[in-house]
């Protein structure tokens, strides 16, 4: 498999909680390569613009919320087959169906507040990733 990008979040509700660290050394330890990485905290507009592919889902509005809600650390992740094996990492949307020793088993509270996005194709990280950085912030 060839080296590839995926691009991660750590959500509002995980950034709160204090675990930055501990997901930042769970993405560490699988063996992925931070190539770039920020604290920043979007916009009502930036977040509707990300998850646009949700708007017409029920839960979009409270999406939007929530990842308003507070800070966010964007990162881009290098590594073999990086979109597949985070999306391993991370678990399932719902950290109730989360395998253990996922990240979301490990720090998701709810289907909504679920502390970490991963971009779910090749072709959406690098969307994402040209969303959060450009310029000289990819490394
Ligand atoms: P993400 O895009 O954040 O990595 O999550 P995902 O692929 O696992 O899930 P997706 O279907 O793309 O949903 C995006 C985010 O919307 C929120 N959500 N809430 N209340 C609900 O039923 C519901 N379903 C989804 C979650 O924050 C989910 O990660
Ligand atoms: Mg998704």
């Amino acid at each position: 498999m060839a080296t590839n990008k995926t691009l991660t979040m750590i959500k509002p509700d995980a950034v709160k909680a204090g675990s930055i660290g501990g997901i930042l050394a769970m993405i560490n330890k699988a063996g992925f390569r931070i190539v770039s990485m920020k604290m920043t905290h979007l916009t009502t507009e930036k977040a509707q613009e990300f998850y646009s592919v949700h708007k017409e889902r029920p839960f979009f509005g409270e999406l939007v919320e929530f990842m308003t809600s507070g800070p966010i650390v964007a990162a881009i992740l290098e590594k073999d087959n990086a979109v597949a094996d985070f999306r391993t990492l991370i678990g399932a949307t719902n950290p109730a169906d989360a395998a253990p020793g996922t990240i979301r088993a490990l720090y998701a509270k709810s289907i909504g507040e679920n502390a970490v996005h991963g971009s779910d194709s090749d072709e959406n990280a690098a969307i994402e990733g040209a969303f959060h950085f450009g310029g000289t912030e990819m490394f």
